[in-house]
């Protein structure tokens, strides 16, 4: 039973204020941080309210408290419901979805606490036994990083064919590192300087990122023996002009019509061989990635992250029009763990590969690496080399440690 709620004001990675949680119940206690984006989706719930945190922090711990406070911290679906209540808005635009997303997880931290439980086993049940492959951020441009990167928002890897978990983290980590060596190479002045995920953040273009990317791929892979993959997350509404209706690509001096981003985007999958990319198509535009999903979705992983906004309605119209098939995860999106959980099931029921992410402010909050192995994800996306990134990546490190038997997440079975 819930006996106490306590909300205060915290900092996260970009030093912007943030709300932390804690809830303690007579034999348990639950502590979580929301975290915040940069390239917001415009179908997320808004994340706190006009007055930010501040305003929450004055209003909201008695009003949840007076409602919370004698409810089971077992019954996560009715906790979400209350808490839906409260807000009364469609979009939890009156106390927020940073607020009801932070309670929600604190909750079920606390309820899996009271049976000495780690989250992900409270969650998952005792059969858990794969550990999620980490999609590990390397270069960052767009909303990410400073005027001069690429205009592509995330250059990322995924160890495919690593074999645990820790395998899988220092080998993104090693792919981390190569491309600091051949960003220098290619450019003196680099200072090492790294956009909000912790990626390198260079005055490369497009193209030459693509380049690097894939070179330190290679090179890690003949290295080390295990294969490493390209990513990436282009964040494409951000570079989208709706007046010409045109991708800018403002680095190569480059625009793009729809049909022409489809070709493009096509024919780095094939030349490349890139594993996933994320956003490749703007958000609303679910025949343009209906489009790529028919032409190169066969060979890749087409994910919506700002298309789908981890909403399960949205996510249901994808399914009708075969836009993507695989699909970002981010609790603040749609505010509740439960309704997180719904369109993980829906993703999954339909073969849309879940991905449980992270944001581009981050708090050292741990709780995503506990949700991907719960409810089995077969990736996760939460950065490589930075204190908030870290933190997830060395929770799954003791995660893994702690299950009797790990094992890599087995793609195979959304094919
Ligand atoms: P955000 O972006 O957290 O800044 O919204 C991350 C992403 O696009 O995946
Ligand atoms: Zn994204």
């Amino acid at each position: 039973v819930i006996e106490d709620i306590r909300v205060r004001k915290i900092l996260d990675s970009r030093g912007n204020p943030t709300l932390e949680v804690d809830v303690v119940t007579w034999n348990g206690f639950g502590r979580a941080a929301a975290p915040s984006g940069a390239s917001t989706g415009a179908r997320e719930v808004v994340a706190f309210p006009e007055g930010g945190v501040d305003k929450i922090i004055s209003e909201v711990e008695d009003i949840i408290s007076s409602e919370l406070i004698g409810m089971d911290a077992e019954d996560l679906n009715e906790i979400d419901l209350v808490l839906k209540e409260i807000d009364g808005t469609e979009n939890l635009a009156s106390i927020g979805g940073n607020t009801t997303v932070a309670v929600s997880m604190a909750t079920a931290k606390a309820a899996a606490s009271s049976y000495n439980m780690p989250l992900y086993r409270f969650l998952g049940g005792n059969m858990q036994t794969e550990i999620p492959f980490p999609l590990g951020n390397m270069i960052n441009g767009g909303a990410h990083a400073g005027k001069n990167a690429p205009d592509i928002q995330e250059f990322l890897v995924v160890p495919v064919g690593a074999e645990t978990i820790t395998e899988a983290v220092f080998t993104n980590v090693n792919v981390h590192k190569k491309i600091r060596e051949l960003i220098q190479t290619k450019d003196k002045s680099f200072t090492g300087g790294k956009g909000d995920e912790g990626g390198w953040a260079p005055n490369l273009t497009n193209q030459e990122a693509i380049e690097i990317q894939v070179k330190a791929c290679e090179t890690v892979t003949d290295e080390t023996g295990v294969l490493v993959k390209p990513c990436l997350d282009m964040a494409a509404s951000e570079f989208w002009n709706a007046e010409t209706e045109e991708y800018v690509y403002a680095k190569e001096g480059v625009n793009r019509t729809t049909g022409e981003q489809v070709d493009y985007v096509s024919e780095l999958i094939e030349t490349y061989g890139y594993y996933y990319v994320e956003d490749p198509i703007r958000e609303g535009d679910f025949e343009g990635f209906a489009d790529l999903t028919k032409k190169a979705g066969k060979n890749c992983l087409i994910c919506g992250d700002d298309l789908f906004v981890t909403n399960a309605e949205i996510l249901a119209e994808g399914i009708e029009k075969k836009s993507g098939n695989s699909i970002i995860i981010k609790p603040n999106q749609i505010g509740t763990l439960s309704d997180t959980y719904k369109t993980v099931e829906l993703a999954k029921n339909n073969k849309y590969v879940p991905v449980v992410s992270h944001r581009s402010g981050e708090t050292t909050d741990d709780t995503i690496a506990h949700l991907a192995v719960a409810f089995s994800c077969p990736i996760i996306k939460t950065g490589a080399v930075s204190g908030e990134r870290i933190a997830k990546l060395n929770e799954l490190i003791r995660i893994e440690e702690e299950m009797t038997y790990p094992e890599m997440a087995d793609l195979n079975k959304y094919r």
